[in-house]
C-alpha cells in the first residue's frame, strides 16, 4: 500500500492511499477547497482515483466529495447512517473497501456523528474525528453521542494492536501520526476515564459551535449547494419534534393519520429502503418551491421522512417556518424503518 504525506497540510487532514501495482487510490475526507490539488496529485503520480470515503458527514467544512465524484467519476463510500443522498455505496461494520490489492476494513465508530467510520488496513488506521491525537472529536451536535464515542474508542479502537498507527481527520497541534498504545495510556480525554467520567467531562467543555456551520453542515448533510434553499438555523432545527418509527408507525394505524412527506431524490424513493405507503414525494430541494402543493394539508400532522432523519428535520424546519403548526419528524429515518421491520413499498 502507497501512503502518501496528509495532502492538506492544514488542520484538516485528507489522506491518500493507493495500490501500488494497480495504481488505482483511496481518498480519505477530500475538502472541497483542494478538488484541483488532489487532481494535480494523483496526476503527477499516475493513480486513478478509484473511490472516495468521507469518514463522517462533516460540520466544519464544504466536503470535496461530491464534485470530485463527479470530476473523476469514481464512488463516494459512506457508512449507511449517513444521512446524504449522494453516496454511491453505504458500508456497515465489518466491511471491506477494496482498492486494487489493498483491503480497508470499516470499524463503525459512532459518538462524534452517527454516521463515523474508522478504516482499518493492518499497520494502521483511519480514525475520522472519533480519536484524535491526545484528543477526542466533540459530541455535543450533529448527533453526536459522548457515551457512544467512549464505546467506540475503547471497545472498537483500543482493541487493535498497540503499535497500531492513528491517522485522524484533524489536529490542532501540528501532531501528524500516532499509535493505539500511545493514545491508550496518554490520550488526556479518555485514558484512566470510566464511560460517567468521560461523558461528564465532554459535557463540561462548552466549545463554540464551529464557525461555518450554517454555511457547511445542511449542504453536507443534503448535497444541496444553491441559492434557492435557505436552510433554516440550528435553533429552528432543534425545535423540530421527533417522532420514532414506533410512534410513527401507530399514528399511520390510526382513523385519522399523518400526511407522510417523503424528502428523498425520486431514486431514493424507489431505491433499497423503499418508502413508506401512501407517503408523498417531494424532494427536499424542491420543498421551498412546491409547499404550495402542502396548502390543502395546512390543518394534518404531518411528519417529514427521508434516509435517516436529518434532511427530513431541515424540510420540517422549512415547513414550520412556513406557517404549519403540525410538522413532526421521522427520527432516524427510513434505515432505523427498515431495520425495525416496518413495511415498505418499492
Ligand atoms: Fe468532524
Amino acid at each position: 500500500m502507497l501512503h502518501f504525506p496528509e495532502l492538506n497540510r492544514s488542520k484538516c487532514k485528507t489522506y491518500l492511499v493507493a495500490c501500488e501495482r494497480t495504481r488505482k487510490a483511496l481518498l480519505i475526507d477530500p475538502v472541497k477547497d483542494n478538488i484541483s490539488r488532489y487532481l494535480a496529485f494523483l496526476g503527477y503520480h499516475q493513480l486513478k482515483l478509484d473511490a472516495i470515503v468521507d469518514t463522517h458527514t462533516h460540520a466544519d467544512h464544504p466536503t470535496g466529495s461530491f464534485h470530485l465524484r463527479d470530476l473523476a467519476q469514481t464512488r463516494l463510500i459512506m457508512h449507511r447512517r449517513a444521512p446524504v443522498p449522494a453516496v454511491d455505496e453505504h458500508v456497515e461494520h465489518g466491511d471491506c473497501i477494496t482498492i486494487g490489492d489493498i483491503a480497508l476494513q470499516v470499524l463503525y465508530t459512532p459518538g462524534h456523528t452517527p454516521d463515523s467510520i474508522s478504516l482499518y488496513a493492518g499497520d494502521r488506521v483511519f480514525t475520522g474525528d472519533v480519536l484524535l491525537i491526545g484528543g477526542t472529536g466533540r459530541a455535543d451536535f450533529a448527533g453526536g453521542d459522548a457515551g457512544q464515542q467512549y464505546d467506540s474508542i475503547t471497545q472498537k479502537l483500543f482493541g487493535l494492536p498497540e503499535e497500531t498507527l492513528v491517522f485522524p481527520a484533524h489536529d490542532y497541534r501540528g501532531n501528524t501520526c500516532s499509535t493505539i498504545g500511545q493514545e491508550k495510556k496518554q490520550n488526556p480525554r479518555i485514558a484512566g476515564r470510566t464511560r460517567e467520567q468521560y461523558v461528564a467531562l465532554m459535557a463540561s467543555l462548552n466549545f463554540p459551535m464551529p464557525e461555518k456551520i450554517q454555511e457547511v453542515l445542511q449542504p453536507n448533510q443534503s448535497a444541496i449547494d444553491d441559492d434557492k434553499t435557505k436552510f433554516p438555523d440550528l435553533t429552528e432545527l432543534n425545535r423540530v419534534r421527533q417522532l420514532t418509527a414506533e410512534e410513527v408507525s401507530a399514528m399511520t394505524a390510526s382513523t385519522n393519520p399523518p400526511l407522510l412527506l417523503d424528502v428523498r431524490e425520486p431514486g431514493e424513493y424507489n431505491g433499497e429502503l423503499g418508502h413508506i405507503c401512501g407517503s408523498l414525494l417531494i424532494p427536499l430541494r424542491e420543498l421551498a418551491g412546491r409547499a404550495a402543493e402542502l396548502g390543502a394539508h395546512r390543518e394534518r400532522v404531518i411528519v417529514a421522512v427521508c434516509r435517516s432523519g436529518v434532511r427530513s428535520t431541515t424540510a420540517a424546519a422549512i415547513l414550520s417556518g412556513l406557517g404549519f403548526e403540525r410538522v413532526y419528524n421521522l427520527k432516524d429515518g427510513m434505515v432505523d424503518w427498515n431495520d425495525r421491520r416496518f413495511p415498505v413499498e418499492r
